[in-house]
């Protein structure tokens, strides 16, 4: 008898400033991935230029897609179907992805998903060795969100705090700019935060607020910290020396609260696990500060690894794969949305 062939799929992530394919199978896991960083282009302007993101996507997307057909050695025949990001995040960039990928799979005569962004996030931990169990919490910190969500089952979701205004990665990029470090700001921001936890810098030089810290509630609000900076900084000369020592509090600000809150979370729920998922949760302090509290309670914090934690497409595939087994797929009539609640998405029927 023939045995059952296991479904593989190709996803393509395009929501913001990385262009990005991967392939995955139901039974070997990931079998390639690519990630193409614009940064380098919308460095000179500062931020994202949603028009230039758009058209390199369109440069970039098929040759990755081709890369990792070929690094898989999977022929299109051998496919089950193709994942795209279809929301939230920038029009014209969602469609790129979204207008490829459907036209693929109309060529192809596979079906296709269009998969929440969000969601990729928060399944990017599947791909890890050791998964995370549900129901678990999930803190979720990127560019442009910042949440705290009960993953109940793949695809039931139940939001249990987030920003009220910026999300933490905003936070991050803004105050770099702030300083002025090069874009993408966060990461620098981070680094220089680490040359000032190394001893580099006076402890204690600046102390920002810990934004709703104070207040019962899982909401976060991160517009405020800028503000604080921007008054702790006027009229001062940018040495290197102050920067490290304004960075190193700022992370100390964002991290405490994004910890305290989390672990709030896992108070009010009862649950014992944590994923830390998002852009953010690539920072080294969230990471080790997370680890180290959150076991001493005797739960345990998931990662996806670094790689996975910024925009990438194996997540999208983890998603796609998930929903697509259940059945799910879209019609020929491209859909992509700038929002898009997470708690609207339909719940998967046999994950
Ligand atoms: O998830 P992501 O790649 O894109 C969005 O969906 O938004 O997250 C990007 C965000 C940016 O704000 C970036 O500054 C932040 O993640 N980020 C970091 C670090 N690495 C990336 N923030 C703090 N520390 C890091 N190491
Ligand atoms: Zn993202």
């Amino acid at each position: 008898m023939e045995k059952a062939k296991s479904l593989r799929i190709l996803a393509i992530e395009s929501s913001c400033d990385e262009s990005a394919a991967a392939v995955l199978d139901a039974s070997q896991g990931l079998l390639a991935h690519e990630i193409f960083t614009q940064a380098e282009l919308h460095r000179v302007f500062g931020g994202v230029v949603p028009e230039l993101a758009s058209r390199d996507h369109v440069r970039r997307l098929l040759p990755l897609v081709r890369a990792v057909l070929e690094r898989s050695a999977t022929a299109p025949q051998q496919l089950g179907g193709v994942a795209y990001t279809a929301g939230p995040g920038l029009v014209g960039a969602l469609l790129t992805g979204a207008a490829l990928a459907r036209s693929l799979a109309y060529a192809w005569g596979l079906p296709a998903v269009g998969v929440h962004h969000l969601e990729g996030h928060l399944l990017a931990a599947l791909l890890e060795p050791e998964s995370p169990p549900f129901p678990h919490v999930a803190l979720l910190v990127s560019g442009g969100h910042t949440l705290l969500v009960e993953a109940v089952a793949i695809g039931r979701y139940r939001v249990l705090g987030q920003t009220r205004d910026d999300a933490a990665g905003e936070a991050f990029d803004k105050i770099a700019k702030l300083l002025g470090l090069p874009y993408p700001g966060g990461p620098q921001l981070a680094r220089l935060a680490d040359e000032g936890s190394r001893g580099e810098s006076s402890p204690g030089a600046f102390v920002f607020p810990r934004p709703m810290l104070d207040r019962p509630g899982l909401e976060f609000s991160f517009s405020g910290l800028k503000t604080a900076v921007l008054h702790a900084v006027r009229g001062r000369v940018l040495t290197d020396a102050l920067k490290r020592d304004v960075a190193r509090a700022v992370q100390e600000a964002i991290v405490d609260t994004l910890a305290s809150k989390a672990l709030r979370a896992l108070d009010a729920t009862g649950l014992e696990a944590l994923v830390v998922c998002g852009g953010v949760g690539a920072n080294r302090m969230l990471r080790e500060r997370l680890a180290l509290e959150v076991r001493s309670r005797g739960g345990r914090v998931y990662y996806p690894r670094l790689e996975f934690c910024t925009d990438n497409a194996a997540m999208i595939a983890v998603a796609g794969l998930a929903r697509l087994k259940s059945g799910e797929h879209d019609d020929l009539g491209i859909r992509v949305r700038a929002q898009w609640p997470l708690e609207s998405l339909q719940p998967i029927l046999n994950p």
